[in-house]
């Protein structure tokens, strides 16, 4: 997927005149089953988060309220940015891909769905690293 082709979500609005309404079912509007929940706030546009790729681990970003930014990295030099700023769009995030979350506007909760628990042996937090386990894997 070095085009990072199907990470983009776009989910339905089942509004009506009482106001908007997405629903995330795992394994129908997203590819795995959701273990784990949590959901990221108050962040300053100027800091940086994620900065780590995850051994095991699928996620989906929604920001459901505000806008940040997602660069993805997948080890091999290629890189794409999101926006993430509808309640009804996410980006599907597979293993084993480096990720930054910037750009958080004041207002920004961004929503994560996880498909394991946490467990923080799986993060790989050093850049360098995370290169060389991509390149080992295409070795084999
Ligand atoms: P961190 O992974 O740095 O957040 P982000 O990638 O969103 O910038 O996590 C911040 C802290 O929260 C860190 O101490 C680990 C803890 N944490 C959990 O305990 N469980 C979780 O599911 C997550 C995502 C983080």
């Amino acid at each position: 997927m070095e085009n990072f082709e199907g990470y983009k979500l776009d989910f339905e609005q089942k509004g009506d005149t009482r106001g908007h309404l997405v629903v995330v079912e795992g394994m129908k509007d997203i590819p795995f089953d959701i273990k784990r929940i949590f959901y990221i706030y108050g962040s300053s546009p100027t800091v940086i988060r994620g900065q780590h790729a995850n051994r095991k681990t699928e996620f989906v970003l929604i920001n459901v309220s505000g806008q940040s930014k997602v660069r993805v990295k997948d080890g091999k030099g290629n890189e794409t940015v999101f926006v993430l700023n509808r309640p009804h769009t996410g980006i599907y995030l597979p293993k084993m891909v480096w990720k930054d979350m910037y750009d958080f506007s004041v207002d920004s909760v961004l929503l994560c769905l996880a498909s394991e628990h946490y467990d923080a042996a799986e993060y790989i937090r050093d850049y360098q690293e995370f290169v060389k386990i991509v390149a080992q894997q295409q070795e084999i």
